[in-house]
């Protein structure tokens, strides 16, 4: 059995019941499934066939160590956005040609420990981070190879909190400004310019942003190939989406294969950063039901012990996740409001849903909470990082412990 399903009547991963699991650990707790991890990315490096590609998973969406060591395994590299990210994938086993850094605003520190380490790709966002490459690469006698971020002005057709594409949005530089810059960068010597880069948004439910960002990419191309620039990568971003409710998602195989049609006539390599597609539906946060109190509209409240603090995208963007009791629930059906025990109003996790009546020490499991769940989670009203089990092989391992008091308190002073 694969993945999050009903094994005779218990909701299990991999064929492991999440209550044997929620037994032994606790809850909060997230529980991930290697296979699907695995399937997912080798469906989607599969796409591409024998068109020369690279995919390098966005650390973003889940960094943790259990998870990275199946993408690595499974033949993913690594898409980091900050120096914390290149460090823990530099810990998880990513040699540094197996790593692009993008990300807006980055440091001097951070260049410069990019630049120290010989990243694949520093994806650059202006002019400005093109010199300050420069700059650090020149320090250091080294050549840096860098990527250009274009902001393509396409709207993503997604939430507005990420959607990346257009003109007014902070990310990369105007189509328009890039050839220059480019021209200026490819005349430095410290600097190796290898690949452009756009990013349009994430969830993307459908492919023609990244086919009409593709296409303004591959225009830009052939202008630079008329400087006597030759780059070597497009790297197309990520943003593929996935199904939280009723969605229909793209597969990982038509996305990958409707880039290789774009991209072939040119002959570059095609880099993808694939977070959520790789990761979102291969995690559960399971939860024990605090509190079942009614409401004056005849609906309840179900209060688990988990909220915003350990999976934050409902509060954050209105954001869907189905939510499912772990052993199947013998009360008669109940319409009402999962909520977390956090002290704001958003910390809901869904509006009117139908539930069969729950219990208090029930367990619940919150779906589809792989990608931007453990990697958002937060300390907020002191709950600690909850722990985590990865399943793999038949087996389940505890692959973070539960973060404690002490754990939070470790970097203060009274
Ligand atoms: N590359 C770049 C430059 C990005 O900004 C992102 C995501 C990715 C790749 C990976 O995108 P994905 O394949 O996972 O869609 N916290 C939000 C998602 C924020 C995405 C930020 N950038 C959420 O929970 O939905």
């Amino acid at each position: 059995m694969r993945g999050f399903d009903r094994e005779g009547a218990v909701l299990s991963c991999d064929g492991i019941s999440l209550a044997t699991i929620a037994e032994a650990v606790g809850t909060p707790c997230y529980v991930y499934s290697g296979t699907m991890i695995r399937d997912r990315l080798e469906r989607l490096i599969a796409g591409f066939g024998d068109y020369p590609h690279a995919v390098h998973y966005a650390l973003k969406a889940n960094s943790s160590l259990a998870v990275l060591r199946v993408v690595r395994e499974a033949g993913g590299l690594a898409d980091a956005n900050s120096g914390g990210e290149i460090e823990v994938a530099r810990r998880a086993g990513f040699a540094p040609e197996d790593i692009v850094f993008t990300g807006v605003g980055k440091t001097p520190a951070e260049l410069d420990q990019a630049v120290a380490l010989g990243v694949k790709a520093i994806n650059a966002e202006s002019a400005g981070e093109l010199e300050r490459v420069a700059e650090a690469a020149g320090r250091r006698g080294v050549t840096a190879r860098v990527a250009l971020r274009v902001n393509p002005d396409i709207a993503a057709d997604s939430h507005p909190h990420i959607s990346t594409g257009l003109s007014r949005h902070k990310f990369g530089v105007p189509l328009a400004d890039a050839r220059q810059i480019l021209r200026d960068a490819g005349a430095r010597p410290e600097l190796r310019v290898v690949g452009l880069h756009v990013h349009v948004g994430s969830q993307m439910l459908g492919l023609d942003p990244v086919r009409l960002a593709t296409d303004k990419v591959l225009a830009l191309t052939r202008e630079l190939s008329d400087d006597g620039i030759t780059l070597e990568h497009l790297d197309l971003g990520g943003g593929l989406g996935i199904q939280y409710h009723d969605e229909v998602a793209p597969s990982p195989t038509d996305y990958a294969a409707a880039l290789v049609d774009l991209v072939r006539e040119s002959g570059l390599s095609i880099v993808v950063e694939p977070g959520r597609a790789v990761v979102g539906a291969a995690g559960v946060l399971v939860a024990s039901v605090v509190d079942v109190k009614p409401r004056p509209d005849g609906k309840s409240f179900v209060v688990l012990d988990a909220g915003m603090s350990e999976l934050l995208r409902p509060a954050l963007y209105g954001a869907y996740h189905r939510v499912r009791p772990v052993l199947p629930g013998t009360g008669e059906p109940i319409r009402c409001d999962v909520v977390g025990p956090i002290c704001e109003t958003s910390d809901l996790f869904g509006a009117d849903r139908e539930l069969p009546r729950p219990e208090v020490g029930d367990l619940m499991a919150v779906l589809d909470a792989g990608a931007y769940g453990s990697a958002m989670a937060n300390n907020y009203n002191r709950h600690p990082l909850p722990a985590e089990v990865m399943v793999d092989g038949g087996e389940w391992r505890l692959s973070r412990r539960r973060q404690t008091i002490d754990d939070q308190l470790a970097c203060e002073e009274g």
